[in-house]
């Protein structure tokens, strides 16, 4: 048994894919297709593009189990900032959490510790949780520094966070090689870095602080794998990308995690 309060998630990330009738239909089949009953005690999260979140908040009202986050926000709450959305903004419209410090967020638009730390602090004034990402990238693994990436990784974002602040964050390991590759890291990489960064969470905020954060694992999660990963003690769920696009595909996931 995992230790309890640590919650069981499965999100899936949509990404910049789906037109709206198609965001609103994946939706709707999520909605009807999930039974309670064998979600278990599995929390949903799904991540739509920003302008999608609403019509989506309104359509799952009441219904207990699936939250919805954006994939993004900016860090300040207003101002000249041409094209970005702020936390408010997105709180606002009734979504739950945001997704901070996704590997193509650092890659494709240079985003750093130091900034996504900044973007943390804006979801939670706001009363977003953060589902906060971090990993490394193939030629770390292979030159064996993963854990001193992700470890300074973690202690660069959460730096200035305080325990309390903590009780909203989700963290998503995410191997950089693993995402939208197929290629999925093994149980046992999975598990070791899981465990690794809850003895990072323990050194920064305390045993008990480490012990009730869950901790999701990302990177090419599929029905025919998601079962054995989640098996795992130390992984409390997933972020999905690619199978979160196919309503059926991402039902057998979250089925996995509540089995
Ligand atoms: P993937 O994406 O499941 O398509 O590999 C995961 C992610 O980027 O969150």
């Amino acid at each position: 048994m995992k230790p309890m309060p640590r919650r069981k998630i499965v999100a899936g990330n949509w990404k910049m894919n789906l037109v709206y009738e198609e965001s609103i239909e994946l939706a709707e089949a999520l909605l009807e297709g999930l039974q309670e009953e064998k979600m278990g005690d599995t929390h949903v999260i799904i991540a739509p593009p920003s302008l999608h979140i609403q019509p989506i908040t309104e359509l799952l009202l009441f219904t207990p189990g699936i939250a919805v986050a954006a994939q993004n926000c900016h860090e300040e709450a207003s101002g000249a900032f041409t094209g970005e959305v702020s936390a408010q903004m997105i709180r606002s419209i009734d979504a739950d959490a945001v997704i901070l410090g996704h590997s193509e967020r650092r890659e494709f638009f240079g985003e750093t510790d130091e900034l996504i730390a900044k973007k943390m602090k804006a979801a939670l004034k706001n009363e977003l949780s953060v589902i906060y990402c971090c990993g490394e990238r193939l030629d770390e693994r292979k030159s064996d520094a993963h854990e001193e990436v992700v470890g300074g990784q973690i202690r660069t974002a959460f730096k200035d966070f305080s325990a309390d602040e903590m009780t909203n964050v989700i963290i998503a390991y995410e191997p950089v090689w693993a995402i939208g590759t197929g290629e999925t890291a093994t149980v046992a990489q999975a598990g070791s870095m899981h465990h690794f960064i809850r003895s990072v969470l323990e050194e920064l905020f305390g045993a008990a602080t480490a012990e009730a954060t869950s901790i999701l694992y990302g990177g090419s999660v599929k029905p025919g794998n998601a079962a054995d990963l989640f098996a795992h003690a130390d992984i409390d769920g997933g972020l999905v990308g690619g199978a979160s696009l196919k309503a059926d595909d991402f039902i057998r996931i979250i089925y996995a995690m509540g089995g």
